[in-house]
């Protein structure tokens, strides 16, 4: 099996879990803004301009549209993309109930339907930061933006990554498990495919595709934070980064 498919495997596995994304997602809609699976506050973040009042915003793997909707409360014209169908439905719901008027559209972000240099701001929260090939992402998300936007997204860290256990089971162990340098996907099968690379490997791909690095994060969690998340014990994430974040922007 190879990850050619990564984009229909990966839809399957969302219309298949859907459901279980639901009630995060309805949470999420009237929370203030939030990060990551510790729940980082925005407030140490900075990941959303204060105010977008004006700014033409794009969402890439926006699922329940939650961040979507962050970003129009700040001012901002919001379209949002996801493969999944039904994480679409869910996000649709949620966008009758609370009265917002985002542009939800059905497609494979590595292909986004938008005019190249039609927005200000992209965002991806463990959307296509994860489960696209890298370059193709980044060159799309570069495409649209316009001279001077910024690209922010967060997803897992490397060294999260090579600490799975190679049998798929969770959380995440104290010894090191894969190769970093060969880092790219990771393809569970069924549950999909995941990608990511090794940190000189992203500036790597950043450079060829003409964007400058502005800032790089990696979040915390604090003892607000849940003691677990999918991938590790809050007890592993003190001391290891588990997740990500760069601030990115097209000259
Ligand atoms: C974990 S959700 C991200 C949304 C939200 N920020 C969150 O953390 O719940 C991942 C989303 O990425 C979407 N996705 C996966 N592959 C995609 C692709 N090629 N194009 C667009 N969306 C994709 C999935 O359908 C899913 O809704």
């Amino acid at each position: 099996m190879t990850e050619d498919d990564h984009a229909d495997r990966n839809r399957d596995r969302w219309d298949s879990i859907a459901d279980d994304w639901m009630a995060r997602g309805e949470a999420a809609w009237v929370e203030e803004p939030h990060w990551g699976e510790w729940r980082i506050p925005e407030s140490d973040l900075n990941l959303l301009p204060s105010d977008m009042a004006g700014r033409d915003a794009i969402e890439i793997g926006c699922g329940t549209g939650y961040v979507s909707a962050w970003m129009e409360r700040r001012g901002a014209r919001v379209r949002a993309i996801d493969i999944s169908e039904n994480q679409l439905e869910t996000a649709l719901r949620l966008q009758s109930e609370h009265g917002t008027d985002i542009e939800f559209v059905c497609g494979d972000a590595e292909h986004l339907p938008w005019d190249d240099e039609s927005a200000d701001y992209a965002i991806s929260e463990y959307g296509a930061s994860i489960w696209c090939e890298p370059s193709a992402w980044l060159r799309e998300a570069h495409r649209v933006l316009r001279p001077g936007g910024s690209l922010v997204f967060l997803g897992s860290h490397p060294l999260c990554n090579i600490c799975e256990p190679l049998n798929g089971d969770l959380p995440v162990v104290e010894t090191l498990q894969a190769s970093y340098f060969d880092l790219h996907h990771q393809d569970w099968g069924e549950e999909g495919v995941c990608y990511n690379l090794p940190l000189s490997r992203w500036f790597e791909v950043f450079r060829d595709i003409g964007f400058v690095v502005e800032d790089y994060r990696e979040p915390r969690p604090t003892s607000a934070s849940p003691e677990r998340c999918e991938q590790a014990t809050r007890e592993w994430a003190v001391k290891w980064p588990t997740e990500q974040v760069f601030k990115l922007r097209k000259p």
